[in-house]
């Protein structure tokens, strides 16, 4: 794997916690996901599935977890079954997963061949009651037409066992997923550090009329040099009024001299993610317009990102953020203090500048799980991304950064990705900023 490893004390920890949830004399069986293919032999890619990992740390295709912890048999607890290895994998593809390294990885001590996994879930079938199984029930789950494992393992075992029952592992994965433990804070810190780099690079390439995926080319160079694994997702890339389409990511339009540049992009280093926007002057000066939207965007960051404390509710920090931006948006001289005033509740006239949410639980999944009724607390990550999009000035205008809510005070993690109008253009001026390559 190109990351440093993961200490196993983490999915160690991670296991107890799933377990504890779990009602008497149950089995929990989790699945990876697919590897992707192309319409030939090649692979689109393989991302593992986050609740397997989690309380795995196994980041190969073709890997069950069970776990029976009121099992009868203490080696029937905890069973980890990976892919055997044979001689055409390893003349084609290489290595795999020895069961001794899967132990290392996971903690977990016994591990079988994935070929046995059906004899021996039969051998513990009977003794219990129920099982929980793993399914994607993601608030933004897209993929709804595309049979998964996990799918087909529902399937397989409300077919072989019908009478037992059913439970979600998704429900308990979601309730602890959003607390980061120490070890899941270093790794989404790792990404980030990552990030500022790859931003420092973007500021030092950019110049007029360059195209906006040779911009994407020096994220893409410093994350594949840092060993992260890939984009936390398609990078934005987005110059002039692009930047006001909100998922943007063609990258394939020219930086043309006096446009603002959206560049909104993430690092997924062992399976953790970042999230950050910046925006930056093609030509490496702010106009005065683009200073008031970035000055006002920047206000509405730093005063909002104040709001991620325990106990607030992720919908009042939504609609203190909305009040901020309105307020800035009159004094853009882009709404009227007196319409707003008289506007619909239910229609803020705000929306036509401002459309999206401005935090989102981000780990393992950039968009993570986790329910937004739960008031925030210690030990969640989130972003704060507030904006303003502006089409008829070819303006579009989004701040984020990532942080980390403590008993104490709220950190962040992303505290050290240039974001102040005098560091933007000291950087992009100055020539003797060496990029290492
Ligand atoms: N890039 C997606 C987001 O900021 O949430
Ligand atoms: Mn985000
Ligand atoms: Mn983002």
């Amino acid at each position: 794997m190109r990351y440093t490893p993961v200490t196993s004390s983490l999915f160690v920890k991670n296991r107890a916690d799933f377990i504890a949830q779990m009602k008497e004399n149950t089995i929990a069986i989790l699945t990876s996901n697919d590897v992707k293919h192309n319409n030939a032999d090649d692979v689109m890619g393989f991302a593992q599935n986050n609740d397997l990992f989690y309380i795995s740390g196994i980041d190969q295709e073709e890997t069950f977890l069970v776990l029976y912890p009121d099992a009868y048999k203490k080696e029937n607890k905890a069973i980890l079954f990976v892919k055997e290895t044979n001689e055409h994998i390893k003349i084609w593809d290489g290595d795999k997963l020895t069961k001794e390294q899967a132990t290392v990885i996971s903690g977990i001590e016994r591990v079988e061949w994935i070929q046995d996994f059906e004899k021996v879930v039969q051998l513990m079938a009977f003794e219990a009651d129920g099982f929980y199984l793993g399914h994607n029930e993601h608030i933004k789950r897209v993929t709804f037409d595309q049979e998964t494992q996990q799918d087909r393992m529902v399937v397989w075992c409300k077919k072989k066992y019908p009478l037992h029952e059913y439970y979600r592992a998704a429900k308990i994965t979601r309730a602890l997923r959003p607390i980061k433990s120490e070890e899941e804070i270093a790794l989404i810190q790792k990404a980030a550090d990552i990030s500022v780099v790859s931003f420092k690079r973007v500021l030092q390439a950019c110049k007029a009329n360059i195209k906006e995926f040779e911009l994407e080319a020096e994220l893409t160079y410093n994350l594949v040099k840092s060993g992260a694994t890939r984009h936390a997702f398609q990078p934005i890339v987005a110059s002039g009024k692009n930047a006001c389409a909100l998922h943007y990511n063609t990258n394939d339009d020219v930086c043309n001299d006096g446009e603002m540049i959206l560049l909104d992009f993430g690092v997924c280093y062992a399976n953790y993610n970042s999230d950050t926007t910046r925006c930056f002057p093609v030509n490496g000066v702010f106009s005065p317009r683009q200073k008031e939207v970035y000055n006002a965007v920047l206000y509405c960051l730093k005063e909002g990102s104040k709001l991620l404390k325990p106990g607030v509710l992720h919908a009042d920090y939504e609609q203190k953020m909305a009040k901020l931006v309105e307020t800035q948006l009159i004094q853009l001289g882009l709404l009227n203090a007196n319409e707003v005033a008289q506007q619909n509740p239910d229609k803020p006239l705000y929306k036509k500048y401002f459309m999206h949410g401005t935090a989102h639980y981000i780990g393992l999944d950039v968009h993570d799980i986790g329910l937004y009724s739960r008031p925030f607390e210690a030990g969640m990550v989130l972003t704060c991304e507030p904006g303003i999009y502006i089409p008829e000035e070819g303006i579009g205008c989004r701040l984020e950064n990532d942080y980390l809510i403590t008993e104490k005070r709220t950190i962040n993690l992303t505290a050290e990705m240039p974001i102040e109008i005098e560091e933007i253009e000291a950087i992009m001026a100055n020539e003797e900023f060496v990029i290492s390559t």
